[in-house]
């Protein structure tokens, strides 16, 4: 009904404009005022965590993606090495696992039959299982070691979004916490994230007011036959995001390629008028990447692309080359994608409607795939 859906024609745009809500209840309870993280219910010792010699994460679909972000994140903050992969090629590939690997299965649903194989897989090899899940109960956290919910709320619409950016959190509390249970250097910039994390719901609503714009946008383009999309370190798997979304919803063809890739082949692609969405690095710490992204974004206009940029506040570099500029604050670069990912949900979204789709209910998907 039309209140079941805040007042919104489809639950996806109700929680789209829920996900500054979402961010805090992941975050609620789980960091103290001096910055220390709690998540006890993870119910896996810091003894155990201590020991931990390997990360493997498994997932499907958007939850790769979260996968994908935290990979960056971890590695960094714990110096721990980390493996994703998507669930339904892990377990047939012969992967090595033990006691002393941490497997993290995301998964929104719980439910879906890929991640609960590579699950089942991954304890039957003695590794540690670690659940990020959204749905209390559900098959994958009651089979895992231990489970980190994401307290989205429930989830109707198809295409997952509040439970993304939660995930993004979920995995960012668990580096976090890595890091600091195994008293790793870094810390002065884990606490500087420690403390933006709070900050995290006020900046996604921030880019939930001005995305006015990117509708706008969306509209001119349903008759473009394809959309690409650019990103470098975790704006990458943003973009990998941004494309999946446009299929998911738009039924529109769609490809993200890492931004270096660019020059190795799909360059080739590159002609007038293609729609190119880029998300460029933020410049905090990065900015050698953030100037090659600059130069990419060059490269594509020079060969009459349309470029879609989202940029940080303030980054005057891309406004040039930009025929579209969309603005998300500057947050600390592992952060980006919470504030990065949501101007391309509303894209996809606001695109699907002006195509006349249905999307909380689109072709051919359901919402948890329980068969492998
Ligand atoms: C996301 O928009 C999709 N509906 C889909 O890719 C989904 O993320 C995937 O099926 C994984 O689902 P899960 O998180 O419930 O395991």
């Amino acid at each position: 009904s039309a209140a079941e859906k805040g007042g919104y024609d489809y639950f996806m745009l109700k929680e789209i404009v829920e996900q500054p809500k979402s961010v805090a209840d992941t975050l609620l309870g789980r960091v103290g005022v001096d910055g220390t993280l709690t998540l006890d219910e993870m119910r896996l010792a810091p003894s155990d965590l201590r020991d931990i010699e390997k990360i493997v994460i498994i997932a499907c679909g958007t939850s790769y993606h979260a996968g994908l972000i935290a990979k960056y994140a971890i590695e960094h903050w714990c110096r721990i090495p980390c493996e994703v992969e998507v669930a339904s090629e892990f377990r047939y590939r012969d992967p090595i696992l033990n006691r002393q690997t941490l497997v993290i299965a995301i998964s929104q649903s719980g439910e879906s039959m890929d991640t609960l194989m590579a699950v089942r897989y991954a304890r039957e090899q003695q590794a540690r299982v670690l659940a990020i899940c959204n749905v209390n109960g559900s098959t994958i956290p009651r089979e895992s070691d231990g489970v980190l919910y994401t307290h989205a709320g429930p989830e109707v619409g198809v295409a997952a979004t509040k439970t993304f950016l939660t995930q993004l959190i979920a995995c960012y509390l668990i580096g976090l916490y890595l890091a600091q249970v195994r008293g790793l250097k870094f810390g002065d910039e884990i606490n500087a994230v420690i403390a933006q994390l709070a900050n995290m719901p006020e900046q996604v609503e921030r880019v939930l007011a001005t995305v006015e714009p990117v509708r706008n946008l969306a509209r001119t383009l349903s008759d473009a036959s394809t959309v690409l999309f650019l990103g470098r370190h975790v704006g990458y798997p943003v973009a990998l995001e941004g494309a999946l979304k446009l299929k998911e919803l738009a039924y529109m063809h769609a490809e993200a390629f890492a931004a270096g890739e660019l020059k190795h082949g799909p360059i080739a692609l590159i002609e007038k008028d293609l729609p190119v969405v880029v998300v460029v690095p933020s410049r905090e710490g990065r900015s050698v990447l953030h100037d090659k992204i600059v130069s990419n974004i060059q490269e594509i206009r020079a060969r009459g692309a349309r470029t879609i940029v989202i940029a940080e506040e303030g980054d005057e570099t891309v406004r040039p080359f930009s025929d579209e500029l969309i603005e998300v604050p500057a947050v600390p670069t592992l952060l980006q994608p919470i504030v990065a990912t949501v101007p391309l949900q509303v894209f996809a979204c606001e695109l699907a409607l002006a195509k006349g789709n249905d999307v909380d209910q689109p072709r051919n998907l359901a919402k948890s795939v329980t068969v492998e």
